[in-house]
């Protein structure tokens, strides 16, 4: 005779040790990627008022900040430029001499072996703060892919291990592909953020960065909240393309599209953890009302479930703290 229920999920809960054995998913250093924001200057380290922990740097002050998280043994970083000058057509994003191409240069010659990724787009660096040329009254798509793609390419001269767009405007992926192809820079991957949204999650960013749009904002542009069947057809458009990663962004109320993305197309998905996600956390936790590291975990590990293989997040720096300290 058994006894009722004879079903007992419990019996796989026990103990720490049998619940790490039928552990399906677990977060490690290997997942993550480190955002940084290069500025011009020197000695700089200002911290990003809605973002604790997270700084504009100068390039040498990155350099100090990325030997930190090479042995902390994070494989990579992306980068994100804040340029002393911006004007209407975003100069800045494809000079050769610009923020993040001196930053790469850099960067790739001290530390090598770090991944060094970098955002590529126009809205830090154009007066109106736009992904893209204004034309009218409109975000240009066309006129944009070349600037886009030029910024890509220039990247890539400076020594950049992969670049990763972040505009939406179409058909970048491919203009970005013809464009460094051309120049022989067949083995740059491109990291698209395919399914990016149009969200107000990004504010602490656009703070960091310094691009909040001058007016409008990003909706023609960026994928609506609402939508998830678009998310799909973005990132194969992306893939047909030659994307060879493709980000969700923002990740926490897009754990669906996470998932819905891995299933359709099994590559590598990115989740971007984005400014927003962080600054509700650190604020939570200045307050005592969660603890900071198991609800970081948590998060991280529930974009493992969904189906992330990678998560570009604020926090992989205190991460791999605390996955040394066990
Ligand atoms: C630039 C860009 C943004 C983010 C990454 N690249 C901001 C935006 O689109 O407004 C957001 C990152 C974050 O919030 O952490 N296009
Ligand atoms: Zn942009």
């Amino acid at each position: 005779m058994t006894s009722f229920p004879q079903l007992r999920h419990r019996r796989l809960r026990g103990s720490e040790n049998i619940r790490r054995l039928v552990r399906e998913n677990k977060v490690s250093l290997d997942d993550l990627i480190y955002p940084v924001f290069v500025t011009f200057g020197q000695g700089v380290r200002r911290e990003v008022a809605s973002m604790p922990g997270i700084y504009n740097l100068s390039i040498d002050t990155l350099l100090e900040e990325a030997s930190k998280v090479a042995e902390a043994g994070i494989p990579g970083i992306l980068v994100f430029g804040i340029p002393e000058e911006k004007d209407e057509v975003g100069s800045g994003a494809y000079a050769r001499d610009g923020i993040v191409q001196q930053a790469v240069r850099a960067l790739k010659q001290k530390f090598p072996e770090l991944l060094v990724i970098t955002d590529v787009c126009l809205c830090e660096y154009t007066s109106h703060g736009h992904c893209g040329l204004i034309v009218g009254n409109t975000v240009d798509n066309d006129s944009s892919l070349e600037l886009i793609a030029e910024t890509a390419l220039s990247h890539a001269e400076a020594g950049a291990d992969m670049v990763a767009p972040s505009d939406m405007m179409d058909g970048r992926v491919a203009a970005i592909r013809q464009k460094l192809d051309q120049a022989g820079f067949t083995n740059i991957p491109i990291m698209s953020y395919s399914a990016k949204y149009a969200s107000a999650y990004y504010g602490p960013f656009r703070e960091a960065a310094g691009s909040t749009p001058q007016f409008g904002d990003r909706k023609t542009y960026q994928m609506d909240p609402a939508n998830g069947d678009e998310a799909l057809r973005e990132t194969r458009q992306d893939l047909e393309e030659g994307a060879d990663l493709v980000i969700v962004k923002p990740a926490l109320a897009y754990m669906d599209i996470i998932g819905r993305v891995k299933d359709e197309f099994s590559c590598p998905v990115v989740a971007y953890n984005v400014s927003g996600e962080y600054a509700m956390v650190k604020a939570a936790a200045k307050m005592g009302w969660v603890d900071e590291q198991k609800v970081v975990l948590e998060t991280l590990v529930g974009f493992k479930r969904a189906g992330a293989d990678i998560i570009i997040t604020y926090h992989a720096m205190d991460v791999a703290r605390w996955l040394k300290e066990g």
